[in-house]
């Protein structure tokens, strides 16, 4: 589904990627993990459109879409839940998720795709009127992932879900990434939480200075003593 090869990224001229290659099969949950400043949301953001790539490729249905902008790559079916959610704080839970919509213009599959929404998100079904920026982190990363969704995604690209909420809720976060998975949504997902990640993915990538340096199934990668060593309890 996506294929993204030898992709090289900087910023005014400092290398922040320089050799990613990462594949996502149709319908598998994989994750890219790696401590802070790594390249990890570079990656992402490149395969979103946001960022300029100094070399490489990226591959997705088998078209190559380096060149195509942001807004179209949504429209083929790549959605990006940034890092620190970026909502509309100061807009209700149900105008963020219509704005999650922006590529779409049927109305009423539009109000069809809120509807299941509350249904995977009872969470915020109940605050469907509040104002997005009220509600706790874990509240907000699930209307965040429910926004990305709205575009209809078939790969659906997720920059750090459980950063900044609350650890009884990670799990919770987490159990709902797998879920949406589980109905068909391909999933990359970018974690610090090395070993929350790699439990539900059935693919890892470790990416350290912009490199990816191992891989493997999500549990060869939690086994492996060089990962045990490097992110020793932490992570
Ligand atoms: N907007 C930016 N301008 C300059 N350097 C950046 C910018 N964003 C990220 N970087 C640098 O690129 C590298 C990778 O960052 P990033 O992709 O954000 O890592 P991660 O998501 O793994 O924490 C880091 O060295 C970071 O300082
Ligand atoms: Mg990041």
């Amino acid at each position: 589904m996506l294929q993204v090869r030898n992709l090289r990224a900087s910023y005014d001229g400092v290398l922040a990627l320089s050799k990613v290659d990462i594949d996502v099969k149709p319908g598998s949950l994989v994750a890219l993990v790696g401590g802070n400043g790594n390249g990890k949301s570079t990656t992402l953001r490149a395969i979103a459109g946001l960022n300029k790539v100094d070399a490489g490729s990226i591959v997705f249905d088998n078209t190559d879409i380096g060149k195509v902008p942001p807004f179209d790559r949504v429209g083929l079916g790549l959605s990006l839940v940034p890092e620190g959610r970026r909502l509309f704080g100061r807009l209700s839970v149900q105008r963020n998720l219509e704005l999650g919509a922006y590529t779409r213009s049927d109305k009423h599959e539009i109000a069809e795709s809120i509807e299941e929404m509350y249904t995977t998100f009872p969470i915020i079904k109940e605050r469907r009127h509040q104002l997005a920026g009220t509600m706790s982190g874990g509240e907000q990363q699930m209307l965040a992932i429910a926004r990305g969704l709205m575009a209809k995604p078939r790969l659906l690209l997720l920059d750090e879900p459980s950063w900044g909420i609350a650890p009884k809720f990670v799990t919770k976060v987490l159990d709902t990434i797998q879920q949406v998975n589980a109905k068909g949504v391909s999933i990359l997902l970018v974690e610090q939480n090395l070993h929350k990640a790699l439990a539900i993915a059935h693919y890892g990538y470790v990416i350290q200075t912009g490199r990816i340096v191992m891989e493997g199934t999500g549990s060869e990668l939690l086994n492996n003593d060089d990962i045990k060593k490097a992110y020793l309890g932490g992570l």
